[in-house]
């Protein structure tokens, strides 16, 4: 189909904190990558964002703070609206969900759905707080986790262990409002009937979309679809959030996933008054930049919605990506274990693409990546600086050396092959880079921008225009001698500068200040970074003075990146203390009785798969200081078991030790090294861990039943 407009959305943060890099890499910075590449091809282009105020994230976060849901997202939303800016993140529009066009918006979705007789009405029971006189979504139930006996789990998930899980199974659930014991009363809410859509979503994603959406994003959709959809409720008793507008429906207000995706929509109203043609006509490019926890809301629930309302058009693409891990470990925001915009900015002031090039190099475009310290300051130091920025310097000072600082001739006559082959990869590089966008491979077409840089380096050290100089300064060349090897000069200057006017519009999706410092050196106006003149060679003329020399990028030293190591692990133990804190306190209140995990069947006992095996080799990984990396004989394979036993036993003291693994656990990658399975162990009451093992030596690989 050849669409007229693009519209573009990145997912709306919750104004409960401050985005961290993984945000950027998941889902913010491919968008504005895209964005920025489709207002270089001049096309009609939006690209759509905001806060997301509502939910139980945001009650929660004003909660723990003391302080009102307001202030708590009057707050946050100026944060991450600015680290956004700062990271030159262009959205077209950075919106709220409190605005009052959302909530007319919003509401104006629900009454249509409800007129046309959409919802269906459930009663439920729900746990009320008797006290505070509401009743309490699952993250406002708290009890002690049926898992790990965390006195302070969530009635939706327990922090500690990660399970998810439902306020029913948490033993002791009480209020977290006034902690207060729960009752159940009745309560009444609408309901949409997603699993009258399965049909239309079948056709359009399971048979419509699987050569067109990325495997990751399918197949989530597809084992949803698969597994059948229920009715999902879409109004929440709560005070916070846009009020449901019907009748009778006081203390309700709309379920925060029914009314950000909305959000969207209203903030196009907000940009523009032409915001049906881009919601409203078939021959609209809709892209969604999520990261995959967003799947299913944005790929099954909320065009689901979109079909009920009728008359707007579908995501055409949700390109999501993976999580970003830092430093081997998953983002924890509640145990500080991220990387955050705001203060990257503050520690690496105008080091904006750095950060841009390096999520984006490693971008989770298929599966999980990881973030290092030391892989930013690699990816810079010899990516950035030694390839892009070197050959751009190169070619500056050269001018300026042998050129006069001016754009030389280009001899047409005198050009070579090598010329020729430069003048090609210059062009090819264009395609390569818009193939790559144009399929949301944001990591290939950065790759290929590099690549292209390389090349200019390799072309410069071949051709040598130094050496030419010298060999016409010696002043023994004849007349003819000396002018042919000027021309050549010239002729390799001239494509050089050609080179870097292509970086800088080959760039500028990627590394927009970059691209603009390109265009300052070389003197012109940053319409020359429309993508119309990417491939071409005749963008700087001849004659034409450049500025001085100046660096693009700057080094990244080993002090900058331990200060940043350090940082994180002291913000994490700062986190984890307090937590413990909190915890022990909570937990010698409580008194909890040691309390077992819920009862499985021999069916599920029997899906572990447990072996003995022998500890042959035992050393500390790098940089972690709880990890050994075990091998383990299992009879039938030697494994690697990365094990958190660092601080318990040295390595030399635990080769040839029997122990007992996990066999068929799922391999976890942690530090780079990928750990195959788990070996059990037992806490003393001094917290000090023993091996669990048979008492007499058995064959290793024996199954233990
Ligand atoms: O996961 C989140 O941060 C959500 N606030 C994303 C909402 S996206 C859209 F639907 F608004
Ligand atoms: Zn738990």
């Amino acid at each position: 189909m050849d669409y007229k407009r693009i519209l573009v959305t990145a997912a709306l943060p919750y104004a409960n904190g401050p985005v961290h890099i993984g945000h950027l890499a998941g889902c913010y910075l491919p968008a504005d990558i895209y964005v920025r590449y489709q207002r270089a091809q001049k096309r009609d282009v939006q690209f759509i964002c905001g806060s997301d105020e509502h939910g139980v994230p945001i009650t929660i976060r004003a909660m723990k703070e003391g302080k009102t849901p307001q202030q708590v997202v009057d707050h946050y939303n100026a944060v991450i609206r600015d680290s956004f800016a700062a990271m030159g993140i262009s959205f077209d529009i950075y919106s709220r969900t409190s605005s009052p066009v959302h909530h007319a918006t919003a509401q104006a979705f629900f009454k249509k759905l409800y007129d046309d007789g959409v919802f269906e009405t459930r009663e439920t029971e729900q746990y009320f707080d008797e006290e505070k006189k509401v009743f309490l979504a699952d993250r406002y139930i708290i009890g002690t986790c049926p898992v790990c006996s965390n006195p302070n789990a969530y009635g939706d998930q327990c922090e500690k262990c990660g399970s998810t899980l439902s306020p029913e199974q948490l033993i002791n659930p009480r209020s977290a409002l006034s902690n207060a014991a729960l009752v159940k009363k009745p309560t009444t809410h609408w309901y949409f009937p997603l699993n009258k859509y399965e049909d239309f979503l079948k056709e359009w994603i399971v048979e419509g979309k699987k050569d067109e959406w990325k495997a990751n994003v399918y197949g989530q959709c597809k084992s949803w679809i698969d597994s059948g959809l229920q009715p999902r409720a879409m109004t929440r008793d709560s005070n916070w959030g846009v009020p449901v507008p019907i009748e009778g429906a006081d203390g309700k207000v709309l379920y925060v996933w029914f009314d950000a995706p909305i959000g969207y929509i209203s903030a196009t109203k907000e940009l523009t008054p032409d915001w049906a043609n881009y919601w409203q006509q078939d021959d609209t490019k809709l892209v969604h930049f999520i990261g995959k926890d967003n799947i299913v809301f944005h790929c099954i629930i909320f065009p689901a919605m979109l079909k009920a309302h009728g008359g707007f058009v579908l995501p055409d693409n949700v390109p999501a990506n993976e999580f970003l891990n830092i430093e081997g470990e998953k983002v924890s925001t509640s145990r500080n274990w991220a990387v955050w915009v705001h203060e990257y900015i503050q520690d690496f002031p105008d080091q904006q693409d750095i950060l841009r090039y390096v999520l984006c190099a490693n971008a989770p475009e298929s599966k999980d990546n990881d973030f290092t310290w030391k892989d930013f300051q690699t990816r810079n130091n010899s990516e950035l600086v030694d390839k892009f920025g070197n050959y751009v310097n190169r070619v500056m000072v050269l001018t300026h050396k042998l050129c006069g600082g001016k754009v030389p001739k280009w001899h047409e006559a005198a050009a070579d092959d090598r010329d020729k082959a430069l003048v090609a990869d210059i062009r090819l590089a264009r395609g390569k880079i818009e193939n790559a966008l144009e399929a949301y491979k944001f990591r290939d077409g950065l790759f290929e921008l590099i690549e292209l840089s390389r090349k200019g380096n390799i072309y410069l050290q071949e051709k040598a225009p130094w050496k030419e100089a010298s060999g016409i300064e010696k002043g023994t060349f004849s007349d003819e001698e000396k002018i042919a090897a000027q021309q050549r000069i010239d002729n390799c200057l001239h494509l050089a500068l050609q080179l870097t006017a292509n970086l800088a519009i080959l760039s500028n999706p990627f590394l927009p200040f970059t691209a603009k410092k390109i265009c300052h050196l070389l003197k012109v106006v940053e319409r020359m970074l429309d993508w119309e003149n990417a491939g071409k060679v005749n963008l700087v003329n001849t004659g034409y003075p450049m500025r001085a020399p100046e660096l693009l990028f700057r080094k990244i030293e080993d002090a900058e990146i331990e200060a940043q190591i350090t940082k994180l692990k002291a913000g994490l133990m700062a986190s984890t203390q307090t937590q413990e804190q909190a915890q022990s306190a909570a937990a010698s209140e409580e008194a909890s009785a040691e309390t077992l995990k819920p009862e499985i069947s021999i069916d599920d006992f029997n899906k572990v798969d447990l072996r003995t095996g022998t500890i042959l080799s035992a050393q500390k990984v790098e940089k972690a200081d709880k990890l050994l990396q075990l091998e383990i004989d299992l009879g039938f394979e030697k494994r690697t078991v990365l094990s958190g036993i660092a601080l318990h036993f040295k390595p030399e003291d635990i080769v040839g030790r029997q122990v007992v693994v996990v066999a068929n656990l799922a391999p976890r990658k942690m530090r780079g090294i990928e750990s195959k399975g788990m070996i059990l162990m037992a806490e003393n009451a001094e917290g000090k861990l023993e091996f669990v093992a048979p008492l007499e030596a058995v064959n290793n690989g024996a199954a233990v039943k």
